[in-house]
């Protein structure tokens, strides 16, 4: 009985540790937040614009993640690529 709670506690922990590196919300929340909103215009344009203006668009993610990154046409966002792409999706999926 013990061991079986030390493996849930254990898959619970490796959960929540996966949950937190993919969570776009989190770095939306950090790193975006102080110039976007989801669907209000603040500094940049609202999430939800954004969304509609890429809908369809495979290739969208990569091509603003490559903005961000790069500072080419958006401030430099300082994000590893991995929370790039994840709040770029995140954004872009702002319904
Ligand atoms: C310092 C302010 C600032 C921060 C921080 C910022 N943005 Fe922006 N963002 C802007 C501005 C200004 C624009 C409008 C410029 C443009 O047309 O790309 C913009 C545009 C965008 C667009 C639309 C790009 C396009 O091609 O239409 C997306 C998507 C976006 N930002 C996502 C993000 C994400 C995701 C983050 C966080 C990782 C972020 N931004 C952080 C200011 C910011």
């Amino acid at each position: 009985m013990k061991a079986m709670l030390l493996v849930f506690a254990a898959a619970g922990v490796l959960a929540a540790g996966v949950g937190y590196a993919q969570s776009g919300t989190d770095v939306v929340k950090s790193k975006c937040a102080a110039c976007h909103e989801a669907d209000k215009k603040k500094v940049g344009p609202s999430f939800k614009e954004s969304a509609a203006k890429y809908k369809g668009d495979k290739g969208a993610q990569a091509k603003v993640v490559e903005k961000l990154k790069e500072g080419k046409g958006h401030p430099k966002v300082a994000a590893s690529d991995d929370e790039l792409k994840a709040a770029v999706k995140q954004a872009l999926s702002t319904k």
